[in-house]
């Protein structure tokens, strides 16, 4: 297993090491997790590498906002008797897992969906950046205005989803037990430091930019904003 802390965007990174995901496991068929309105891989790039790619939503109204022409799968990733008989090379999630209720169910759901050596890569918050601390702990109605405060004020384009941030952390003891206790071999765990929330606050994200760096000298599993984990399903 590879643990690796860094100070670089995971926005910026998602696409690549997702795609390099794609290539270096020479996977073809694709699950996206909580692809909803925003699937991550174009149509074209789907086209272009014959990609078997399904987006697999609990809403149907994200889904019907995805454009034409994506394989959508309407299912609770939560659910405990999930009946879906199909199995990908790989599985991959951004932005969901704070999402989910149950994490147990739904790392343990993906394992199935994933054929034997089949990849996982989700991409999520963790629990104790003070954004993400905050808006766990806040109720809705006030969370939902934060969100349109600092995050984005268009409901159409960035929607706010509950979160719940289970197994929602950087690469403690705790989450590699927590993986490792579903059978996954835990490829890389790499943890983000840093955030861009503070942008409109200079003060604030003056001294965050120091935060940052201290941390990166000094790197703490509990203290990642962001983290990438990617994992795979023993054969
Ligand atoms: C914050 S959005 C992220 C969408 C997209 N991945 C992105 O980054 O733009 C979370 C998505 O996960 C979906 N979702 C939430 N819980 C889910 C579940 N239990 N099973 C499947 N999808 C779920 C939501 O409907 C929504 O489309």
């Amino acid at each position: 297993m590879q643990v690796i802390y860094d100070q670089a965007d995971p926005w910026e990174l998602y696409l690549k090491t997702l795609n390099q995901c794609i290539e270096q496991y020479s996977c073809k068929s694709l699950c996206e997790i909580g692809g909803g309105a925003f699937p991550a891989i174009s149509l074209e790039q789907i086209n272009r590498q014959k990609l078997d790619y399904t987006i697999l939503d609990i809403s149907q109204v994200e889904l019907d906002r995805a454009p034409q022409g994506y394989r959508k799968l309407l299912a609770d990733i939560c659910q405990p008797d999930l009946n879906i008989t199909e199995q990908y090379d790989f599985i991959f999630s951004k932005m969901l897992a704070e999402h989910v209720k149950d994490p147990e169910l739904f790392h343990s759901n993906v394992y199935k969906l994933l054929k034997p050596g089949g990849i996982a890569f989700h991409f999520f918050p963790t629990l104790h950046s003070l954004p993400f601390m905050i808006n766990w702990l806040l109720p809705e109605f006030i969370a939902n205005f934060l969100f349109k405060l600092f995050v984005c004020n268009d409901p159409i384009e960035h929607k706010r989803f509950s979160a719940h941030y289970k197994w929602c952390k950087g690469p403690t003891k705790k989450q590699i037990s927590n993986f490792e206790g579903l059978n996954y071999e835990i490829l890389v765990y790499q943890g983000f430091f840093g955030h861009k929330y503070y942008q409109r606050i200079h003060l604030l994200r003056d001294i965050h930019k120091l935060v940052v760096k201290l941390l990166a000298r000094f790197p703490n599993p509990y203290l990642t904003s962001f983290a990438f984990v990617i994992l795979r399903k023993k054969s």
